[in-house]
């Protein structure tokens, strides 16, 4: 008789990965929708999941992109052409058949690197974005950006050498991958004090640090706008930046997958880290991540994304691209996910009206709960909010009662866990505590979204838990 499989016999660095955004109190948040569908009567009638940055999911409710969903429909069923040939907008119809006459089935394998036309495409938006070419073979498309990220850290990390710069806080995607890779974590804190700005000296003391300790730095994690924070990184940090990993010689890994969630774009615009190193003609070494699953598509479901390489040798990218061809390819219906993503609707197609009106509703209704949340966030005692223009979070800074802290650490969790916990079973609204994300010993967070509907409502809830629950702890 064969011994059965134990948690013992896995691999320990898979036992090692922590995911705080899908963790306990996303659990506890099914468990309670589940009560609340079985009739049964909670202190709320919905629960709010303003843990996650899933837009179309059931409770969220973000509408699709018309244009997507029709390009999509017709890539995945051709014959439905017949039918809405005389319906849906030319331009949708001729986008469809031209990707149908470059992909074929969509049931096929790729290129393991994604469709070469629309990796040509991703070339043409970047350029026109940055203004600075940008090569097709440069580019992979990906099942998100997570399958991105895992592969180049998976690439880059030597077990237990190498050290991979992260911002604290920072989205859980990192510290997983680098504990399922042996790779070894170089925090550096993010100064909340000046809207969760990164700082230059913080960096150069954690590779300091790192140094003394015998670990190569060897990568710089960016992630512009910011999870969880809502941060946006201006273009002379940037360029210091390019300039530190240039002394230090580090890869910069810049996660931009939020680069068109902008709640203030004519104050607070994005620039791409291409475009800072292109400018400084530069020869840092970067990898640029986009992903289908934010903005205001929110395509998560659909697996897509691409990764750009810069100044990255012929043999580095061989090797990725060795890589990538194990895995076969990216899901086609991802692909075609980014090709609708950088090359949308433009003024004077048919398309654009419905486009313009469908992206400028979820934008306004983004940066409006973002505002809103963080005025009303910040009229709490004890607790301050940055007032996010990117992204789709807030990460308010929670002072907690003495009392509460003691009852955290009786009951084994950590303070702002014991906080999330007793908000999601008073209102049905549920965060992720800051602990997930990182922080600086004694200081408390919560990560939510601006995803939910109905903020108006349940921020009223929120406050008055937060009143009540000093009050219950005997105050600050
Ligand atoms: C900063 C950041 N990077 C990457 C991802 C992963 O995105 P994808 O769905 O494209 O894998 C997320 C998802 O929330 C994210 O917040």
């Amino acid at each position: 008789m064969p011994s059965s499989l134990t948690v013992a016999d896995l691999n320990p660095a898979v036992l090692n990965v922590q995911y705080a955004v899908r963790g306990e109190l996303a659990i506890k948040a099914e468990d309670l929708r589940n009560q609340l569908e079985l009739g049964q009567q909670l202190p709320f009638k919905r629960v709010i999941n303003s843990n996650i940055g899933n837009p179309q999911q059931k409770g969220l409710d973000q509408p699709p992109i018309t244009f997507w969903r029709q390009v999509a429909a017709l890539m995945e069923y051709p014959p439905l052409l017949e039918l809405v040939q005389d319906k849906w907008p030319s331009d949708v119809l001729a986008r469809a058949k031209e990707l149908q006459e470059e992909i074929g089935s969509v049931g096929a394998y790729t290129h393991s690197k994604g469709i070469p036309l629309i990796r040509k495409h991703v070339a043409k938006f970047i350029a026109e974005r940055d203004g600075y070419p940008s090569d097709p073979e440069d580019i992979f498309l990906t099942g998100g950006a997570s399958a991105g990220v895992s592969l180049l850290l998976n690439v880059l990390i030597h077990p237990h050498e190498t050290g991979i710069l992260i911002p604290i806080p920072q989205y859980p995607l990192y510290t997983a991958t680098l504990a399922q890779f042996n790779g070894v974590p170089l925090p550096y804190h993010l100064s909340e004090p000046d809207g969760w700005s990164t700082s230059i000296s913080e960096i150069e003391s954690a590779v300091t640090k790192a140094q003394k300790e015998g670990i190569k730095p060897r990568a710089l994690v960016i992630i512009n706008p910011g999870n969880p924070t809502g941060s946006l990184l201006d273009l002379p940090t940037m360029e210091a930046i390019v300039t530190l990993c240039e002394k230090h010689n580090l890869v910069l890994l810049a996660d931009e997958v939020y680069q068109f969630n902008l709640h203030q774009p004519n104050t607070h615009p994005f620039h791409s880290f291409k475009k800072a190193v292109r400018k400084l003609n530069s020869p840092i070494q970067l990898i640029s991540f986009h992903s289908i699953s934010k903005g205001v598509a929110g395509e998560c479901g659909r697996r897509g994304g691409y990764f750009e390489c810069t100044n990255i040798s012929e043999d580095v990218r061989a090797i990725l691209y060795k890589m990538v061809s194990v895995g076969l390819c990216p899901p086609v219906s991802g692909q075609i996910g980014v090709d609708c993503m950088i090359r949308p609707p433009k003024e004077g197609e048919p398309s654009y009206p419905q486009y313009k009106q469908e992206t400028d509703v979820t934008h306004a209704a983004l940066a409006h709960r973002t505002k809103l949340m963080a005025a009303r966030l910040n009229g709490l005692p004890g607790v301050s909010c940055v007032d996010s223009p990117g992204a789709l979070y807030l990460h308010p800074k929670i002072e907690l009662p003495v009392a509460a802290v003691k009852a955290a650490e009786q009951l084994g969790k950590q303070p702002d866990t014991l906080y999330a916990l007793e908000l999601l079973e008073e209102t049905g609204i549920c965060v992720v505590p800051g602990s997930g994300f990182g922080q600086k010993d004694g200081e408390y967070h919560y990560r939510l979204t601006c995803l939910c509907p109905g903020v108006e409502d349940y921020v009223g809830a929120l406050e008055s838990f937060h009143r009540k629950f000093l009050e219950k702890y005997g105050g600050l």
